[in-house]
């Protein structure tokens, strides 16, 4: 089997002295696209914040594509590709959606092919291209996500992580997106998915790792055949 293109040993971090990840390790193959589900407050989005670079870890290490990044600066992993769309409205409300786009492209290798990158966030979500000279602060629930999701392509991702995409959105508006981010992995950007909604999951990705209480509880191999009730019972800890 070919090297992991993400490979997370023992990982720990936290806030000030409280620890939030004990123990968290897996790793990603090629080609895989990975759901993550667990329990609300219990780290998934502190783990992708340390992935990232924003929260320092306190041991363990992360490798992407071969090279140690642990410590590495959140510039400069997104730089290498690994690139994380947040949780929640994180735009810049007085930009337009053309404005929050362009910072999504602020390292050096995308920025000199964003014109290019931008047409494709357009083709994947005609609707910012009819509204790209409108603030975000004015823009409903879903279009945030879909500039949210715009941001993060905008870095060329080679590992796009979306961490709950979907939350709050209408059964429309999320089958909108699915197909949206359908189209990502098949340009061939690997994903790593956060939702509480397992079903959501099951045509998007490969594989489905389980985290609650800052470790990874469980791991299903194949997504598309899992048996719900067994999810539900691994979600409440009865597995
Ligand atoms: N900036 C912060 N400072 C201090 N504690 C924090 C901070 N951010 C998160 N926490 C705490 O870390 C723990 C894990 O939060 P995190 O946001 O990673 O969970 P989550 O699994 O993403 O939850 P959700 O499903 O609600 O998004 C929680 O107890 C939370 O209160
Ligand atoms: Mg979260």
């Amino acid at each position: 089997m070919s090297d992991p293109i993400l490979d997370v040993t023992a990982l720990r971090s936290g806030y000030g002295r409280v620890p939030v990840l004990h123990d968290i390790t897996f790793s990603i193959a090629e080609r895989e696209n990975i759901g993550l589900i667990g329990p609300n407050g219990h780290g998934k989005t502190t783990l992708f914040r340390t992935l990232s670079g924003l929260v320092p870890a306190w041991s363990g290490s992360v490798r992407f594509l071969g090279e140690d990044i642990t410590r590495k600066s959140p510039a400069s992993i997104v730089e290498r590709g690994l690139i994380h769309a947040p949780q929640g409205n994180k735009l810049f409300p007085d930009f337009t959606v053309l404005e929050n786009l362009w910072l999504g492209a602020f390292v050096k290798g995308p920025r000199a092919q964003r014109k290019r990158t931008i047409e494709q966030v357009f083709s994947i979500f005609p609707r910012l291209a009819e509204r790209r000279g409108q603030r975000c602060s004015t823009l409903s629930g879903g279009e945030r996500q879909m500039v949210t999701i715009g941001c993060g392509l905008m870095g060329l991702p080679k590992m796009l992580i979306l961490d709950e995409p979907t939350l709050g959105l209408s059964p429309k508006l999320k089958a909108e997106l699915r197909d949206a981010i359908e189209t990502i992995v098949a340009s061939g950007v690997q994903t790593v998915i956060v939702e509480q909604d397992p079903e959501f999951l099951q045509t998007l990705t490969t594989r489905l790792l389980l985290v609650s209480e800052g470790v990874v509880r469980a791991e299903i191999a194949d997504s598309g055949g899992l048996e719900h009730q067994r999810i539900v019972e691994m979600y409440f800890g009865h597995a």
